[in-house]
């Protein structure tokens, strides 16, 4: 039932000038947590995949709504393609009755041997808890759900997920608290996304064969629209051109720098914290399916 990978899946660019004074009072304030995301309308980094017209648009394309029926869902993907950033997004879940559904916040390459990297919400009969599943593929391997239930109900407010990636680490962030991080384990004969572009997507699709409960709990069309809203939209990453597939920058970006490349020990102290209270599955525990723990799960990282 982890074999996730059926699913419909669907998913730039900006940073202006932040002054230098601005950028260091951040620096100092947060510690290492990545950047202060800039709210940008939709239409600056993302543009719809399929389905346009399950899409609404309001304060000017600031927020939009994602709309699912039995006739279709919807998704969205950023304009350009990256190597290494910070990518996030404000996301309300759908509300009420959410069984079957899926909402999705990924990257992923284009190429064959695939890389992504996966937040998956699997929504679930009222009142029941939401489930986030997480996911990495590299050079075309996944297979390495983990899957948490949240500290808070993520259909009543806006809430941030967003994706670190660096040369050193993917870290997953929930309103700044990191939920897993997958280091850069290649002399343990892993591969890392280090050398393809990849683009954003989002969607809201029908997944009752699998979502919830394992697929006990169908979709209950009577409760549809299904509607998801986001707000944010924030990119800032490397933007990769045709031209030119590496990033000129490469290495010279905040995100490169020594605070980002592990993190703290206030985050570490988070991370234990939503492993020991909120995982319901972690592949790199799950002996039935890897009688050897995967070579990553054995550095503190992907514990
Ligand atoms: C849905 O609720 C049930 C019952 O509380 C729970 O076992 C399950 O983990 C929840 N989430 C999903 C996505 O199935």
């Amino acid at each position: 039932m982890f074999l996730l990978s059926s699913r419909r899946k669907m998913a730039s660019r900006q940073m202006c000038c932040i002054s230098f004074g601005l950028l260091m009072l951040i620096t100092l304030a947060s510690g290492a947590a990545p950047r202060k995301p800039v709210d940008v309308p939709f239409g600056r980094n993302y543009v719809p995949s399929w389905a346009f017209d399950h899409i609404k648009y309001f304060n000017g394309g600031s927020e939009i709504q994602l709309y699912l029926d039995k006739y279709t869902g919807t998704g969205f993907q950023s304009k350009g393609s990256y190597l290494f950033g910070h990518f996030s997004m404000h996301v309300k879940m759908v509300a009420g009755d959410s069984a079957g559904t899926v909402t999705a916040f990924y990257l992923s390459s284009q190429n064959s041997e695939h890389d992504e990297i996966d937040f998956e919400f699997l929504g679930n009969r009222s009142g029941q808890p939401y489930i986030l599943q997480t996911n990495v593929y590299t050079g075309g391997k996944g297979d390495r759900e983990q899957r948490i239930y949240l500290w808070f109900d993520p259909t009543q407010n806006y809430h941030t997920y967003s994706i670190l990636w660096n040369l050193y680490q993917i870290v997953f962030l929930v309103d700044d608290v990191p939920i897993r991080v997958f280091k850069n384990s290649k002399e343990l004969g892993v591969k890392f996304p280090f050398n393809q572009p990849m683009k954003l997507y989002s969607s809201l699709w029908n997944a009752d064969d699998w979502a919830t409960r394992g697929g006990l709990e169908k979709t209950d069309w009577s409760k549809a629209p299904f509607v998801a809203s986001y707000k944010g939209f924030h990119i800032d990453g490397c933007e990769a051109s045709v031209q030119a597939k590496f990033c000129d920058t490469q290495g010279k970006r905040w995100w490169d720098q020594k605070e980002f490349q592990d993190l703290d020990s206030y985050q570490w102290n988070r991370l234990r914290w939503v492993r020991n209270k909120y995982t319901i599955y972690n592949y790199c525990n799950d002996r039935t399916r890897y009688p050897a723990a995967p070579p990553e799960c054995k550095r503190d990282g992907d514990i």
